[in-house]
């Protein structure tokens, strides 16, 4: 089974692409199914169809759902959600307020992506994922690391005092959380930290992006990108969408044209290693199975939707017997230079910054200390001495 996550910032067309590329791969024979999970949900509105939290039959081989946050809340956040509510009022917030903040933004987002391990033992060839414009989702892929470093520990202590002070029953005005507060908070960071693996298998996943061929889409485009490459997620495409098509050649559009050829050359400059898929403004809305069909069979053409090539791993790890050395190399886009990113070496963990991004990644299995690193060919490369009797 193969999944291809949809992203992008906000209106360049992801749902749209979802709708035509999944129309594409079910007309040749996939079953494929297409999940929204941006929680401001318009899948249905793009196929014309009346969609839920369940599969729902589009098409001969097309299936679809938007999913029902506030049921994945209830499996996932329910007792957690709860002792948080009861914690802030107890601490005098109203309501209002309380709602608000018993769900940490984005999470929402992260809940919608879990819903893709439901159907990895289906029969369907093929999931697409139209998600939310980008915003928290990334940001919180790294919650995993996070707990791991800072928190898991301190959960499990805070566990066991609260069960001993609980069974003493010990008066306080600050409601303590039940146990199954701690079984789904650590539930659901081992269920994040298998959809980590899940995401960074290209064999299986892989994610393309849309933008338009204006500056403010390509930043965000390589903001995107940036993160994958530091989260190890195969970028397989960058989808331009929005084109003017050559046949327009009113003077008014001469402008926008001009700039959509700058912007394409640059794009096609950052990502020069990666598949360019170009998508024309089409001269009607793409809404309803038949534009969807019209749109697919123009952009598709004779080109493979399921496949736009076979894409690679941005990490790769190097072992050198001669120097007891292991390498690990990261690509990024076009355009960075060392200075862009500093390293920290934190007992068994590196810390990569990028601009406002963090990466951590463990040393635990690698047994050994950073000593260099260097960056060419828009390869970070980070050289660790292994040591056979390493331990932290
Ligand atoms: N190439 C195109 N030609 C004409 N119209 C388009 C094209 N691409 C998208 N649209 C239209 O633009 C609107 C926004 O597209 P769409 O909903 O697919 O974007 P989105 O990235 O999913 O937006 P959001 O970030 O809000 O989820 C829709 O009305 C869609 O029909
Ligand atoms: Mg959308």
């Amino acid at each position: 089974m193969r999944i291809i996550l949809i992203s992008g910032k906000g209106g360049t067309g992801k749902t749209s692409y979802a709708s035509i590329t999944g129309y594409k791969c079910a007309e040749k024979g996939l079953k494929t199914l297409i999940i929204s999970t941006d929680p401001a949900h318009s899948l249905g509105d793009s196929l014309d169809i009346e969609l839920t939290g369940e599969p729902k039959k589009v098409m001969d081989n097309l299936y679809a759902l938007e999913v029902d946050i506030n049921n994945e809340f209830r499996i996932w956040w329910n007792s957690a959600g709860e002792y948080i509510k009861k914690f802030l009022m107890s601490r005098g917030l109203e309501k209002a307020f309380v709602d608000e903040f018993s769900v940490p933004p984005g999470f929402d987002e992260i809940l919608g992506l879990l819903k893709i391990r439901d159907f990895l033992k289906s029969d369907y060839d093929i999931i697409i994922v139209d998600m939310a414009p980008t915003g928290n989702t990334y940001r919180l892929l790294s919650l995993p690391d996070l707990l791991e470093a800072y928190g898991l520990r301190l959960i499990e202590i805070e566990r066991k005092v609260v069960g001993v002070a609980r069974r003493f029953q010990f008066a306080t005005s600050i409601p303590m959380p039940p146990d199954d507060v701690y079984v789904e908070i650590l539930n659901l960071y081992e269920e994040m930290k298998k959809l980590r693996v899940l995401l960074s298998d290209p064999k299986q996943t892989t994610i393309r992006v849309i933008t338009t061929p204006e500056v403010m889409s390509i930043k965000e485009t390589l903001r995107i990108a940036t993160f994958l490459d530091l989260y190890n997620i195969a970028l397989e495409a960058i989808v331009v969408n929005r084109i003017i098509p050559d046949v327009i050649s009113e003077p008014f559009f001469r402008e926008w044209k001009e700039s959509h050829r700058k912007n394409i050359e640059e794009i096609e400059k950052i990502f020069k290693d990666t598949e360019i898929f170009k998508m024309p403004l089409f001269s009607f809305e793409i809404r309803g199975l038949d534009q969807i069909k019209k749109a697919s069979d123009m952009v598709y053409d004779n080109k493979d939707p399921k496949w736009l090539i076979k894409p690679r791993s941005p990490h790769k790890i190097i072992r050198d017997e001669k120097t007891n050395q292991t390498i690990i190399q990261i690509k990024f886009p076009e355009g960075f230079e060392k200075k862009d990113f500093t390293l920290f070496q934190e007992e068994d963990e590196l810390l990569i910054h990028v601009g406002k991004m963090i990466r951590r990644i463990s040393l635990r299995d690698l047994k050994g200390d950073v000593v260099k690193s260097k960056f060419r060919d828009n390869r970070l490369e980070i050289f660790m001495q292994n040591d056979s009797n390493y331990s932290k």
